[in-house]
């Protein structure tokens, strides 16, 4: 890479929304328990949007944090990676980049689900190599909740509502916190697996009443995420010359806690270099990387220098993978 067209990592931010729901909330009303969620998916509590609160909002928030982390007031860019934009048409970034007075700062929506982070760092880092911009606001941020069927024990108990983001300023390739390579994929032969019917241009209006809510066959995505996953990580472990032996930290997409120890297993790293936090959050979709690894420098499991990994898999399928050192980085906590 040529001096300069470097993505850095130069600011961290995060945002919840402050409604807790804990199992036991969920096992009054649902065909669950406690137990259940906690064995099968590793999660105690997420958090849920209030009727009102959208996922601009939380971006807004969470990426105000990352401009503070990085010292910085304007960008070039804000790329929002989401699956659930405030409405169909327009995209939310342009909304967050005014509310964030960015200006007429370029502004757009990358939606690849779960995955979304990465292909969203991917982006921005396209955008500074080809010295479009010199920084970007990359933000991940998910209402998910609000596309589940409430009744649906299958899949309310796996989501959470967050945002998380950072921001990239254009750097040396050999800096802390430079990212790259990255790994990124699709197989649309899947969709199906993982898919909300209704809402789009195939079906504008719900058939059914539950076309408009989450569809998941589970256990096959789980399959997949882990398998995918896993290609990804080496694929961007043999570009970087990295053995798994020197990853110290592995910052995987929190779906599911066993999803992640599946992957360090299949991967070979040791479950003490897992960062997770899936516990309290559920499964954020875009917000997931970017929320673990707020806390994960917050709980001092990621130090500067440590060599850290970042893997995502999400509905699509798409799948991708990113590394870089880590930098020095005062971030707030969440
Ligand atoms: N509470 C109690 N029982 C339940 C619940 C629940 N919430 N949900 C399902 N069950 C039951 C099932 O009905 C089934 O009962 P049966 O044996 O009588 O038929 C039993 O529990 C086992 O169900 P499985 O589906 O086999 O459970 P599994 O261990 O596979 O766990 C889970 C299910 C947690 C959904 C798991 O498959 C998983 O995590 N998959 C990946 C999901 C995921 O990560 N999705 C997001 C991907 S990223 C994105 O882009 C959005």
């Amino acid at each position: 890479m040529v001096a300069g067209s470097s993505a850095v990592l130069a600011g961290l931010g995060g945002w919840l929304p402050p409604r807790v729901v804990g199992n036991a909330e969920l096992a009054a009303r649902l065909d669950t328990s406690d137990e259940w969620i906690r064995s099968r998916t590793g999660i105690a509590e997420r958090r849920v949007v209030d009727d009102g609160m959208s996922t601009v909002d939380m971006s807004v928030a969470a990426g105000g944090r990352a401009l503070r982390s990085a010292g910085v007031d304007r960008v070039g860019a804000v790329v929002l990676a989401t699956a659930t934009p405030d409405q169909p048409c327009p995209a939310s970034a342009p909304q967050v980049a005014s509310r964030l007075g960015q200006g007429e700062a370029a502004a757009f929506d990358v939606n690849a689900v779960c995955s979304g982070f990465v292909y969203a760092l991917a982006t921005a880092a396209g955008l500074i190599a080809a010295r479009v911009v010199r920084d970007v606001l990359v933000v991940g941020a998910d209402a998910f909740t609000t596309l589940l069927d409430p009744d649906d024990r299958g899949t309310v108990p796996i989501f959470g509502d967050g945002a998380g983001a950072v921001v990239l300023r254009a750097g040396d390739p050999g800096e802390p916190g430079a990212f790259g390579p990255f790994d990124l994929h699709s197989d649309g032969d899947q969709a199906e697996l993982l898919i909300v019917p209704a809402g789009g241009s195939r079906q504008p209006r719900p058939v059914e009443p539950r076309d408009r809510y989450l569809r998941m066959e589970g256990q096959a995505v789980f399959r997949h995420a882990t398998t995918r996953m896993a290609e990804s990580s080496r694929a961007v472990l043999d570009e970087l010359g990295w053995t798994v032996g020197e990853v110290d930290r592995f910052v995987g997409h929190q779906a599911n806690v066993r999803i992640l120890s599946t992957v360090a297993k299949q991967l070979g790293l040791p479950a003490d270099g897992l960062v997770v936090n899936i516990d309290r959050t559920g499964n954020t979709s875009a917000a997931s990387i970017p929320l673990a690894l707020v806390d994960g420098v917050r709980d001092g499991s990621l130090r500067p220098g440590d060599r850290v990994l970042l893997a995502a898999f999400g509905a699509g399928f798409t799948w991708g993978a990113t590394g870089l050192r880590w930098p020095d980085l005062d971030v707030d906590p969440l």
